[in-house]
């Protein structure tokens, strides 16, 4: 099996993208990032991406705040497309993506989220559960739709809320979650080992590997 391409991205800093192409380098996901995008000029991701040797561009996302406009989803998809991506990766990026990219890569986009959904979907999620003061809160890696946050769900890590944290202490948490998380739904999503009916997102692993393992 050729390798796969990752397309990866991202607004903000980047530290998801980081243990991503951590693990591909590592073998412990069978792809590489071929490519990172990002909406922000300045992102942190561009920058780590480069110091990898990593392809990375700023590509302008047109005049809307929550969203790309056409135009720039057909620069962005044209952008994946050259570069021979058939997965995209959404590590922090703050946009939400409409029917020019959906329909591009259907089915092949996935992002990570800092809740339990469908709990707190938006923005600054571990925020809301720390507000709302669950006890438990996670990350979540699922399929991207065209709702927000909505799509099948592919794996999620608990993470518990202390009564001393604050946000910023919770996030931390969250983030240490999701830098295993992603890497183990990303390795199975491009062997091939998932399975999506309807809603529920089935793990195929193969025979000889032992329950619970990776
Ligand atoms: C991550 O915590 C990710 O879950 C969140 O942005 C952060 C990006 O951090 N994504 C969302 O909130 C999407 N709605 P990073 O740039 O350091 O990987």
């Amino acid at each position: 099996m050729s390798e796969a391409r990752l397309g990866v991205l991202g607004s903000g800093t980047g530290t998801n993208f980081v243990a991503i192409a951590e693990a591909c380098a590592a073998g412990r996901i069978p792809a590489r990032v071929a490519l990172v995008l990002s909406d922000v000029p300045d992102a942190g991701i561009l920058a780590r991406a480069r110091e990898r040797g990593i392809p990375a561009r700023y590509i302008p996302p047109g005049p809307f705040r929550t969203k790309l406009d056409e135009a720039a989803e057909r620069a962005y998809v044209s952008a994946l497309q050259e570069a021979g991506v058939q997965w995209v990766v959404l590590a922090g990026f703050m946009r939400v993506l409409k029917s020019v990219f959906l329909r591009a890569f259907e089915g092949r986009i996935v992002n990570i989220h800092p809740s339990l959904l469908p709990s707190f979907p938006g923005l600054a999620a571990w925020r809301q559960a720390w507000e709302y003061g669950v006890k438990v809160t996670g990350c979540t890696v699922h399929f991207v739709d065209a709702g927000v946050d909505s799509g099948p769900i592919i794996g999620q890590q608990a993470v518990p809320v202390h009564d001393d944290d604050t946000p910023e202490t919770l996030l931390q948490r969250i983030h240490q979650a999701e830098y295993e998380l992603y890497p183990r739904c990303l390795a199975a999503l491009v062997r091939g080992e998932l399975e999506v009916q309807g809603r529920r997102v089935l793990w195929r692993r193969p025979a000889k590997e032992p329950p619970g393992h990776g």
